[in-house]
């Protein structure tokens, strides 16, 4: 198993964790970084696609995935679906959490298909704060990405529990399959 991380200091909590030591890090980017070697399974879960906040390095990190899996090897992602109908015309910010110790919501440039996420939370009587952009991306804009790089949906579920992914699911576990060496 090898993980890529741009962030040493995510490294670092996960080198606290139990076993950690059997897992190999890279410290780079995902959409560029070769972790040596070819694998039967990639994944890239929790949103991070969305953290690469243009098409080109999407649609890289499925290059570089794709040149890293065993033909017959699958690519995992889960991310969620962008809510752009709760939108009424005209308005860009969307609140998803709205308690009395964390508002958070987003705020959507649809033209450049990113979502700035937004968090102010009361942490001990202080107010913490950050924002990170996104940029959504839909199914079928993911499996064309996967098509670019050969490979091909071969499951979508709405959540880890295979539910069945339908149009009101408000994300997806994709698994897209690199073209098996007998081609079929
Ligand atoms: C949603 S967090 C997932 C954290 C943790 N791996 C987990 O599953 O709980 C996304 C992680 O991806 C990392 N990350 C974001 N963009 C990256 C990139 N282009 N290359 C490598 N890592 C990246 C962030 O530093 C962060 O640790």
């Amino acid at each position: 198993m090898h993980g890529i991380e741009l962030s040493p200091a995510m490294v670092a909590q996960l080198r606290a964790k139990p076993g950690a030591q059997s897992i190999g890090v890279t410290i780079g980017d995902f959409a560029t970084t070769g972790p040596g070697g070819t694998f039967q399974l990639a994944y890239l879960v929790r949103n991070t696609i969305t953290n690469l906040t243009t098409q080109d390095e999407q649609v890289e990190t499925f290059r570089n995935v794709a040149a890293h899996l065993e033909p017959g090897g699958c690519f995992v992602i889960e991310v969620y679906i962008p809510e752009l109908r709760r939108l009424p015309p005209g308005q860009t910010i969307h609140p998803f959490t709205v308690t009395p110790a964390h508002l958070g919501f987003e705020e959507y440039d649809v033209a450049s298909q990113i979502a700035v996420s937004h968090h102010y939370w009361v942490v001990d009587g202080q107010l913490e704060t950050r924002s990170s952009p996104h940029r959504y991306v839909w199914p079928s804009e993911l499996d064309l990405m996967a098509r670019l790089a050969g490979m091909t949906l071969h499951e979508r579920w709405a959540d880890w529990k295979r539910e069945p992914f339908t149009s009101d699911s408000t994300s997806h576990i994709s698994v897209w399959q690199k073209t098996p060496r007998d081609g079929s």
